[in-house]
Parts: structure tokens; C-alpha cells; sequence
């Protein structure tokens, strides 16, 4: 784990509240694996006094991604940073995607909204010659990614709540539609996801219908990130876990979903 000063090279708006932030971070660039996530202070006062999550999107160099959502007070003073300011950066944190599968497995990688963000450098890593990429949103001007997941040679495959672009509905009807016109060929499949969490829920009930091993990646809320506060403990059938060292990304099958869960 290091914490840095990163020196920002651009922080832009891509689509609608998105934005993409590249930072310049040559040891936490090569430090950095698929899944894990950086802290960062997004002021130099006290408020807000906790830092906030923010997965790793891209590494390009020595340069390091990010792409967020700006959803309240932290994501707004984030957005107002320029070029040239410093960003106080703490990581990798966490326990990110396991990519290590065989190149003649098919990849399904699906994330809903902001979700798509730790997907893309996911894809670069993974070996797979065979990727499909789903990507969720409510509507066409919130569609992320799509022309970096062709780039990188994956199918990419839309759905859109209003029906606007790609598949009309969600993103995980989308996943049985994938699913189910791939049977025939019984090729081993991998699921990688990440979005809400009543998709993952969906997406992990799917992906035990069908056999299929699933690694999902969880955004709870987060206080210190880096296992002491206990702030984001969940209930596995490992017992209780903590999303920000043990996760954000788990098994489908150590996942409870349960009541009693966070
Ligand atoms: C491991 C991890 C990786 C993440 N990666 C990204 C990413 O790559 N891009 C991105 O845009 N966001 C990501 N998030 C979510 C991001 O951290 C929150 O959106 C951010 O902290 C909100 O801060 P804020 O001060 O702007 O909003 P706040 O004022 O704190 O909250 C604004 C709204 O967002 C909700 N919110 C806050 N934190 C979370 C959270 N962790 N999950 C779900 N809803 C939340 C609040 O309930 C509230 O409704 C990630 C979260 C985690 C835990
Ligand atoms: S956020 Fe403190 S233990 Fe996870």
C-alpha cells in the first residue's frame, strides 16, 4: 500500500455526471491490479474528512485512470480539480479480480452504470481471445466505455433501461439473452461484474442457475479503506469480511445477500 501526492494531467467530463481523471503515478500505475481501488482526499480541509473509494479504470504507463460519478459533496470538489493540482492518493487497497483464466474460456464482464469502471483495465489483463462486454445504463447518453471495449476486442453488447441504445430493459436480462444463445456451444464461461447491488444480487442468482463461476465487485460504503475501522464488514459463508481488504471483489458463492448482512 503507498500514499502518494499524484499530480493531475487531465479531469474532464465524458457523458452526462461522468467524469475521467487521469492522474500521473508511475508506483501505484505499476502496483495496481484489476479490482482494487484507490483512496482519495478530495480536499485539503476537513471537510469531507473521509476519503473517498474510487477503482482503478486504466493504467497507461505511468499514468493511472479514474472514472467516477459526481453523486455529492466529495465527487463535486473532485470535479473542480485541475490540471496541475495534486491529489493525495492512498493504494492499491483491497482484494481485486482473480484474471488468471484459461485463453479459451469466454469472458462475460457486465457492469451496470459506474459500475463499468474497474471492468476496462479488467479486460486488458484477462487473456481471453473470446470477451463480451454488457454494459448497463439507463439511458444512450449514459452509455459508458463502448468504443474502449471494442477497442480492446470485445463483443459489446448494450442495454438500456428506456430501450434508447442496444437492448430495451436491464443488463442482466441482457446477460440470460447472452447466455442462453451460448449454450449451445458449452463453452466454459467466467463472469466478472460490477454496479449496483441489487444487479449483482441478479447477476450472482444467474450465474448459479446456469453453473457458471462469477467474481462481483462491491461498493459499499467505505470510512478508513483499509481494514481497521470495521465500517464495511459483511456477512460471507466465510463469516464476517471486510469489503475494503477482503473484498471488493468476492465469489458468487461466499455471497449471503442475507439480512443480516452489512
Ligand atoms: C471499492 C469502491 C470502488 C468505487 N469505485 C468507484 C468508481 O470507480 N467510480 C465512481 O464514481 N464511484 C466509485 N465508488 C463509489 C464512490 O466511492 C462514491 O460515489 C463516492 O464516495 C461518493 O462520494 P460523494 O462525497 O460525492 O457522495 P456522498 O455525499 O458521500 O454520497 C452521495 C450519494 O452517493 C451514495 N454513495 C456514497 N458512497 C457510495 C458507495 N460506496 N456506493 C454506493 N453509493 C454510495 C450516497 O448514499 C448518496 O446517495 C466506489 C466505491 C467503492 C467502495
Ligand atoms: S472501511 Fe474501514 S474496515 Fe473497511
Amino acid at each position: 500500500m503507498l500514499q502518494i501526492k499524484a499530480r493531475i494531467i487531465s479531469n474532464k467530463r465524458c457523458k452526462g455526471n461522468y467524469r475521467h481523471c487521469i492522474v500521473n503515478a508511475k508506483s501505484l500505475a505499476k502496483a495496481s491490479n484489476p479490482g482494487q481501488f484507490l483512496n482519495i482526499r478530495v480536499s485539503d480541509g476537513l471537510k469531507p474528512f473521509l476519503r473517498r473509494p474510487f477503482s482503478v479504470h486504466n493504467i497507461n504507463g505511468s499514468n493511472l485512470e479514474i472514472l467516477y460519478e459526481v453523486a455529492g459533496e466529495g465527487t463535486k470538489l473532485l470535479a473542480d480539480k485541475n490540471p496541475g493540482e495534486y491529489l493525495d492518493i492512498i493504494g492499491p487497497l483491497g482484494h481485486g479480480f482473480d484474471c488468471r483464466q484459461e485463453a479459451n474460456r469466454q469472458t462475460i464482464l457486465i457492469g451496470g452504470g459506474i459500475g463499468i469502471a474497474p471492468l476496462l483495465f479488467l479486460s486488458r489483463k484477462i487473456k481471453s481471445k473470446n470477451k463480451i462486454a454488457l454494459i448497463g445504463a439507463r439511458t444512450k447518453s449514459q452509455v459508458l466505455c463502448e468504443k474502449e471495449f471494442r477497442s480492446l476486442g470485445c463483443d459489446v453488447k448494450i442495454a438500456t433501461d428506456d430501450g434508447s441504445a442496444g437492448f430495451k430493459g436491464r443488463v442482466t436480462a441482457l446477460l440470460k439473452k447472452v447466455l442462453q444463445a451460448n449454450r449451445p456451444t458449452g463453452q466454459q464461461v467466467t463472469i466478472y461484474a460490477c454496479g449496483p447491488r441489487s444487479m449483482l444480487k441478479a447477476v450472482c442468482s444467474i450465474a448459479m442457475q446456469n453453473n457458471i463461476p462469477a467474481q462481483v465487485s462491491l461498493e459499499e460504503h467505505m470510512s478508513c479503506g483499509i481494514g481497521a475501522c470495521l465500517g464495511c464488514v459483511i456477512k460471507t459463508r466465510k463469516g464476517l469480511e471486510r469489503v475494503c481488504k477482503e473484498g471488493p471483489v468476492f465469489n458468487r458463492e461466499d455471497l449471503t445477500w442475507g439480512k443480516n448482512e452489512n
